[in-house]
């Protein structure tokens, strides 16, 4: 057969593509979820960085959910993770591995990760020394478990790829976030509040794709707002109101899918969410109630200032903000008409070494343009006082730190800033002269990636770290007014938070000088968001150019170092005396009702054994009329909880506690909840097993 009948199509479209960019309003599109959950339990969560908040179960599994556009000449792939950070090291594998498969079609250039940034999932993935320093060291499994699931997300979106079309929409959520840092921001000029309504982002931006035969395809969700619904105390591994929002958009579009197994994918991926805190009440003392101090402090007795709300635990927070994100998304979705994106692909990536870069800052006090340098990274004194989502964050609190023998290891190398770092930081008295500290590796990153794509005149700046508010607000300005020079079009930009390298945060100079939380940890000094504001727009002039930027310096591979681990492994397990793994040792009530919790209990093994990926620990079944039972809900479910104890260490027994919260709509009939695990034998070997509890009845009559 002639070949050339099947390229002689791509070729013309290739023509077509380069002579007429802008008139490009077919894309070819996938998208692809898959499930990145680590190991729930015995493992630091990262994000608030609490040494003993070790998970103990699993509320909602962790997915990451891939993009990929394509306009027939350029690819994109937009991965939103459900993890704490994405460092460069989980990147660099996710590359690594789709290269074996595809070859060069995916790189540094094109794939942009983006994590949400939920603080209820295993840590230990990003390496660098200060990030991993209160998950025990480096978590193999950890970091496994995210690169596989985004690799696997990648390569499912990339086998269904179809023809189709981008909408963009736009929204608004009035009462989902507030700003945890107000000082801070009321320092940024006035003129420039004077331009926003708020001192934390409302909108919503979200991408929608449609497949050329009208069949919806996904959704990308963009909204500020920080995973903190679940607090420091949560123990079970979740992926918080995002991830929750997530859930509820997919279930609606994927009837009677299970989470995580629908085709439709619906994103809600992080942006400039810096200062931006979900819970709604506000900060009050922990004991009194009463208002915090301007400084967020408590007066009188120890008792800590953190903020929560708007439900009365924090489940039910993170269930409203979830609903509220949700509903406008949903409303958006269905709302006519949308503008269709058109125009070319365009990505531009470079790796920038951050210490030394120059820039130029004017300020606005003294109306001079002064002469900027970005530092060595350093952290200041407020880091360690943690924020009001999250008091306390990075427990170096006195006494608690020398029970950390990755600290210990470490303590007595730590270097002391020099002159000029205490110069080039100005405002930030250094507690962490990180930039300085190689022992036992690198503490935190001096080459970040910046990376911009265009899709048409919708651009993503994929931005490595925390920007604040208004830092976000500064960027978007800067590269919607470079593209607009050039194409006279005002263009809509987002920024997605988050991405490919972590440098914690970005807070505008103004900001910096108040030394709040997010201050002390902008790690590249005063005028970090002054080079980047640059370094993006020297991306948007490309990106319009249409050239290719030079790569870069490349970060170190942190895979190679002899990383640190001090998580112990599963040794082994047995069943309690007289027990089987899977036994059922506490059975559901026999008879419920809609609105009730069942629970069972199960002997079990440890569930680090097996991570369940893409599986589930367990399943509430129903029987239907046949005699057969149906799956109603696994362990990603909203209503399901799965909680694991060691009930002896030295016999290595443990069980698991499974509870269902039967939904209002549920169907009566005849129900089992069903474990499935995997013990690890003592004398080598791991192994199945699977455990039922009796039957009950749920009954959805009135009672008589
Ligand atoms: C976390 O939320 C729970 C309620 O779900 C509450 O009892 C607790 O005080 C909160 N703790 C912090 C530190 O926010
Ligand atoms: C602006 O200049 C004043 C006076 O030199 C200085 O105190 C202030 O820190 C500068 N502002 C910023 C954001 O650098
Ligand atoms: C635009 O592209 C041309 C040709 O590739 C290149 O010479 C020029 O430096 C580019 N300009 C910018 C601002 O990137």
């Amino acid at each position: 057969m002639d070949s050339g009948w099947i390229t002689r199509p791509v070729c013309l479209l290739l023509i077509f593509v380069m002579a007429f960019p802008h008139l490009i309003t077919s894309y070819s599109i996938g998208v692809g979820i898959a499930d990145s959950t680590g190991p729930v339990a015995e493992i630091v969560f990262m994000g608030y960085a609490k040494m003993d908040q070790k998970g103990t179960g699993l509320h909602l599994r962790t997915f990451a959910r891939s993009f990929i556009i394509d306009d027939g000449i350029e690819r994109f792939v937009f991965v939103s993770v459900e993890s704490a950070m994405i460092g460069h090291d989980v990147r660099s594998a996710v590359i690594a591995q789709l290269k074996k498969k595809y070859g060069d079609l995916y790189t540094d250039e094109n794939v942009m990760i983006s994590a949400t940034h939920t603080h209820s999932s295993p840590g230990g993935c990003n390496l660098y020394t200060l990030f991993d320093l209160t998950t025990f060291g480096f978590i193999k499994q950890s970091f496994w478990a995210i690169i596989n699931g985004i690799t696997k997300s990648i390569e499912r979106a990339h086998d269904a790829v179809v023809p189709g079309k981008i909408f963009v929409s736009l929204g608004e959520i009035l009462n989902a976030n507030i700003n945890r840092s107000p000082q801070a921001y009321l320092n940024n000029p006035q003129t420039e509040r004077d331009k926003y309504k708020y001192n934390v982002d409302k909108m919503m931006t979200q991408l929608q794709f449609v497949a050329e035969d009208s069949s919806p395809l996904g959704v990308i969700n963009w909204f500020a707002v920080h995973p903190t619904s679940m607090n420091n105390t949560n123990r079970l591994v979740s992926s918080d109101n995002v991830g929750y929002a997530a859930l509820l958009f997919e279930e609606h579009m994927n009837k009677n899918s299970m989470p995580g197994k629908g085709k439709f994918v619906a994103a809600f991926a992080s942006s400039n969410l810096g200062d931006v805190s979900p819970n709604t009440q506000g900060p009050k003392c922990e004991y009194s109630g009463k208002k915090c101090s301007e400084q967020y402090t408590c007066p009188g007795k120890k008792e800590m200032c953190f903020a929560s709300g708007p439900g009365k635990d924090m489940f039910e927070s993170t269930s409203i903000i979830a609903r509220k994100l949700f509903a406008e998304a949903i409303n958006i979705w269905q709302r006519e008409p949308t503008l269709a994106l058109k125009g070319s692909v365009r990505v531009v990536h470079r790796y920038v070494s951050m210490p030394g870069q120059k820039g130029q800052f004017y300020n606005e006090t003294t109306g001079q343009t002064e002469e900027v340098e970005a530092c060595l990274p350093a952290m200041g004194y407020s880091f360690a006082a943690g924020t009001t989502d999250g008091p306390g964050s990075f427990a170096f609190e006195q006494g608690t730190t020398t029970t950390n023998p990755v600290w210990n290891a470490v303590r007595n190398f730590v270097a002391a800033p020099t002159k000029e770092d205490i110069k080039c930081h100005g405002a930030k008295p250094i507690l962490l002269a990180t930039g300085r500290m190689r022992l036992p590796y690198q503490w935190q990153p001096k080459i970040v990636s910046t990376h911009l794509v265009a899709i048409g005149n919708f651009l993503i700046a994929g931005v490595p770290g925390e920007f604040t508010t208004m830092s976000g607000r500064r960027m978007r300005e800067t590269i919607a007014s470079t593209v607009m020079e050039s194409t006279h079009v005002k263009p809509i930009v987002v920024i997605a938070g988050l991405c490919n390298t972590y440098s914690d945060y970005i807070a505008t100079p103004e900001e910096y000088e108040i030394q709040r939380y997010e201050g002390a940890s902008t790690i590249f000094g005063p005028h970090t968001l002054t080079i980047y504001l640059q370094k993006y727009r020297e991306l948007a002039l490309a990106v319009i150019n249409g050239s290719k930027l030079e790569p870069g310096p490349s970060p170190p591979d942190m895979t190679t170092k002899n990383l640190i681990s001090l998580q112990t492994p599963v040794i082994y397990d047995t069943p309690r005396w007289g027990h089987d793994f899977g036994d059922c040792l506490k059975q559901p009530e026999e008879i419920v009702r809609p609105g009730q919790t069942v629970s069972a209990i199960f002997v079990s093994g440890h569930p680090r054994n097996n991570l369940m990926t893409d599986s589930s620990f367990l399943t509430v079944e129903r029987i239907d009329n046949n005699g057969n039972w149906i799956e109603v809900a696994t362990d990603g479910n909203w209503e399901t909880r799965f909680y694991w104890a060691r009930t002896s260490s030295i016999l290595g027994t443990s069980q698991v506690e499974i509870t269902w919260d039967i939904p209002l709509d549920v169907l009566p009939g005849k129900y089992r909840i069903r474990h499935n695990g995997y013990y690890r034998y003592i004398l080598g070997g791991v192994f199945h097993y699977r455990g039922f509890s009796d039957i009950f009845e749920v009954q959805t009559a009135p009672e008589s």
